[in-house]
């Protein structure tokens, strides 16, 4: 149904009508749209342009509607333009011309703005909430690998021994931060858009404000033309979704290459890898890939919004219809990526004989000889030359670290004794770093269940705002 025509002398071309329809992918703000035009029945109602009687039919129609869009016995049709259209027209089935009324004081273009913004609260909460569940997978492989000695690489090279749990939860505290940011996003948008109408706000919506916390809003915005303008939200909400993209794919990555034959850390679990075609005996990381893989195009549906918002004039321009494809892309990407990656966690199989049995090659203890040196007050610079001597004496003799003779040592530097032996192993390594960030296993399950409290308040958080919201977004 065309919610405007009449000034018009032609119909539009097919060609037009076509490249205008947004309602194949608009139609998933309709529960939302409902509940946004029951709040401005509220407002019609109040203000008299609606009586109590005319609002009260509306008020049965929009539920009957959202009962049948529920039970998909009300969708769109062809000729519906948009969700707002086809929302109208199904208000009109339901109440004849009165129907019409619910359009008074709006316009789509605050509509529109105002759905998608309660779509996007609704979302982001749940991907937070997967987050959460992600985070729990890897810090309880933490808890259970705390003991476990790998080696820790800084590029791509064997650098220092570490805790093996703390080499798993670096991502859990990412990961924090993405659920943190989601928060942060909801505090500062929480304004409401609706009863800027067109662009000049409405005679017939006296209020915004009230409405504004009716929905669940803190507030509403204090600029019209700003109000319908805005998608700094939905800019925002593509960089928090490109964020957490990029670190899924940095644990993707990650255990594509334990997986591998040389590393051997994890067997990832037959529920979450595939086959090959050809080879037989093929078992590929494919969820691993994809969330690495996926992470191009959440950065590109960023990228394609910001560039629709360059230059753009304010007020509503058609450009904006733009704005929802590369948000609900990102939104369902996440969905369905994030349950995949907290299973591939969870169900993930690590190798504690190949995770250690490397922690001290390539003399990853070279640190220990420098930080005994400086101990001793041999000045860093000096010691770091010393632990690179001892190095260089050992590859050329073939021998590892705590394998080279005491004379020797006393010959590279005089303040080498034998009490370096003792510190010359990974657990003492790891053991000794036991600052609230070091690698020692108490301080990494410290941090772990520090981490765990804290994600607890976000949860809690998260419900706080499910129930401000409540009635306009699921709970
Ligand atoms: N389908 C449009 C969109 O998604 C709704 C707003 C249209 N407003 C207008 N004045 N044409 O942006």
């Amino acid at each position: 149904m065309a919610l405007w025509g009449g000034r018009f002398k032609a119909q539009a071309d097919d060609s037009m009508r076509e490249l205008s329809r947004s309602v194949h992918f608009d139609w998933r703000l309709a529960p939302y749209e409902i509940e946004v035009n029951l709040v401005h029945l509220e407002n019609l109602i109040e203000i008299g342009v609606l009586s109590k009687g005319d609002g009260a039919i509306l008020k049965k129609g929009l539920n009957d509607l959202a009962k049948k869009i529920g039970e998909g016995s009300f969708s769109y049709i062809e000729s519906d333009e948009d969700v707002h259209s086809a929302i109208e027209r199904g208000l009109i089935g339901e109440c004849g011309a009165l129907g019409g009324s619910i359009r008074a004081g709006r316009s789509r273009n605050d509509l529109v703005v105002t759905d998608f913004k309660l779509y996007l609260i609704d979302h982001l909460l749940e991907i937070a909430s997967m987050l959460k569940e992600l985070i729990g997978a890897l810090n309880s492989q933490g808890i259970t690998h705390l003991n476990i000695i790998a080696p820790g690489f800084t590029h791509t090279q064997h650098a220092q021994p570490i805790s093996f749990a703390q080499e798993l939860t670096k991502h859990s505290f990412s990961l924090a931060r993405d659920i943190e940011r989601i928060l942060d996003w909801q505090r500062r948008n929480s304004l409401s858009p609706f009863g800027a109408g067109a662009l000049a706000g409405s005679p017939l919506q006296p209020t915004p404000e009230v409405s504004a916390k009716q929905m669940g809003f803190n507030g509403a915005h204090k600029n019209s033309i700003d109000a319908v303008s805005d998608r700094d939200f939905a800019a925002e909400a593509l960089f928090i979704m490109a964020m957490i993209g990029v670190h899924l794919s940095r644990i993707g990555e990650e255990f594509v290459l334990w997986s591998s034959t040389e590393f051997n850390f994890v067997e990832i679990s037959d529920a979450f890898s595939t086959g090959s075609s050809i080879m037989p005996q093929k078992k590929n990381a494919d969820a691993a890939e994809l969330a690495r893989g996926k992470s191009g195009r959440f950065i590109g549906n960023l990228t394609t919004l910001l560039v629709v918002l360059k230059a753009l004039p304010f007020a509503y321009n058609r450009d904006l219809q733009e704005d929802k494809e590369p948000v609900f892309d990102s939104i369902d990407q996440l969905l369905m990526l994030l349950p995949a990656v907290t299973g591939m966690v969870q169900s993930a199989t690590f190798i504690p004989q190949s995770i250690s049995s490397g922690a001290a090659a390539g003399f990853t203890l070279a640190t220990e000889i420098a930080d005994y040196l400086a101990k001793k007050g041999v000045p860093f610079a000096e010691a770091h030359e010393v632990a690179g001597k001892c190095v260089q004496y050992c590859e050329s003799n073939g021998l590892e670290l705590d394998q080279i003779a005491e004379d020797a040592l006393l010959k590279i530097h005089p303040k080498l004794g034998r009490d370096l032996y003792q510190l010359l192993n990974v657990e003492a390594a790891v053991g000794s770093r036991k600052s609230i960030m070091g690698t020692s296993p108490k301080s990494v399950e410290m941090a772990i269940k520090h981490l765990d409290k804290e994600v607890d308040a976000f949860a809690k958080e998260i419900s706080r705002i499910r129930t401000a919201f409540s009635g306009m977004i699921s709970q």
